[in-house]
């Protein structure tokens, strides 16, 4: 399927319409139903059968949609996500340079809060501190989130914790696996990086316009595409993911958690982020700017930084930077 940014497309009704339906349903009552041609129809399921669905045509019984392929297509993420903001409109490609450009665009253009940008590869998909994000094709979700929270520009680094969060519980739903989350935000299984998470805001001195939440999973990647250092839930699990349970599941604990943060405050997330932290009580170098910081990472504060006790006893208190477990 090319290109595709029409959520409610001609194709998508047509999958939608038939997999509502185990049993054949003829060319007439859908032609009828989504208000084309016999000729329209017949036109787009061969397109559909050259993208990869299973759909069997028999004379006088008309279509049925007998297997799928592994796609994150908008109508399958709507399908029963229950969501009331996030995911409400999903922008879906095959191919784009970064998730993250285009939402920042439909950001700018008044995209509401809780859109999505869904890829299912990214030429030049970016990692924090100028580093790239790999984004082999149908093997991940690489996703851009828009938010645009009544809050100061100072909680903003809570979203990205939440989203944290929110990974490592959809994780453990989907697959029973149990990540953990490395200061600030990569998520962890074992001593591997199988998510990373970008955020990027537009704000001005107390106010956020928007800020974009980037999320890279390693989902079906195979162990020999992965560097060392990373891994996937596939090589972690030894099972192939369903990934539109996954980014259903991820999109509806964003819900909840956005929702928790907003009722009850930051302690409610970061209550949730120390349960799953694997930086914690660990000894860290931390690497901002030119200088790096070291010691044992003691706590979180209220608004995400990491509180490091050095040898000389002193609390000091670290809002960004890199950091490196030392034992
Ligand atoms: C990191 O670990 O450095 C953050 C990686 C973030 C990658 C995601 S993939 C979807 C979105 N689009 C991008 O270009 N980057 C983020």
């Amino acid at each position: 399927m090319s290109q595709e940014n029409n959520p409610a497309g001609m194709k998508e009704k047509i999958l939608h319409y038939l997999s509502k339906e185990q049993d054949y349903i003829s060319g007439d009552q859908i032609s009828k139903h989504l208000g084309i041609s016999r000729q329209g129809l017949w036109k787009h399921i061969q397109d559909l059968k050259d993208s990869g669905y299973g759909i069997v045509a028999v004379p006088h019984l008309g279509y049925r949609l007998e297997s799928s392929p592994d796609r994150l297509f908008p109508f399958q993420v709507y399908q029963g996500l229950n969501t009331k903001l996030i995911g409400k409109k999903v922008y879906y490609y095959e191919y784009l340079d970064s998730t993250m450009d285009l939402a920042m665009q439909l950001s700018l253009k008044s995209a509401p809060s809780g859109t999505v940008v869904l890829a299912e590869s990214q030429t030049k998909g970016r990692g924090r501190l100028g580093r790239s994000w790999h984004s082999p094709k149908y093997k991940g979700i690489y996703l851009s989130l828009i938010l645009r929270p009544a809050v100061s520009p100072l909680v903003s680094p809570l979203l990205t914790l939440l989203s944290a969060v929110s990974i490592c519980e959809a994780v453990k739903t989907v697959s029973g696996l149990e990540a953990q989350i490395k200061w600030p935000n990569d998520v962890f299984i074992g001593n591997k990086k199988f998510t990373g998470i970008l955020t990027e805001m537009n704000a001005e001195l107390d106010k956020i316009n928007f800020v974009v939440i980037g999320i890279g999973l390693n989902v079906n990647n195979d162990k020999k595409s992965l560097i060392a250092q990373a891994t996937s839930l596939k090589e972690q699990g030894g099972q192939t993911i369903n990934r539109i349970f996954l980014l259903q599941e991820l999109l509806r604990r964003i819900e909840h958690n956005y929702f928790l943060l907003e009722e009850k405050g930051p302690k409610a997330i970061t209550e949730k982020w120390r349960s799953n932290s694997l930086t914690l009580g660990k000894r860290v170098k931390v690497y901002c700017q030119s200088k790096h910081i070291e010691g044992f990472a003691v706590d979180i504060d209220n608004d995400g930084s990491l509180l490091i006790r050095k040898d000389s006893g002193l609390i000091q208190k670290v809002s960004s930077g890199d950091v490196m477990h030392c034992r």
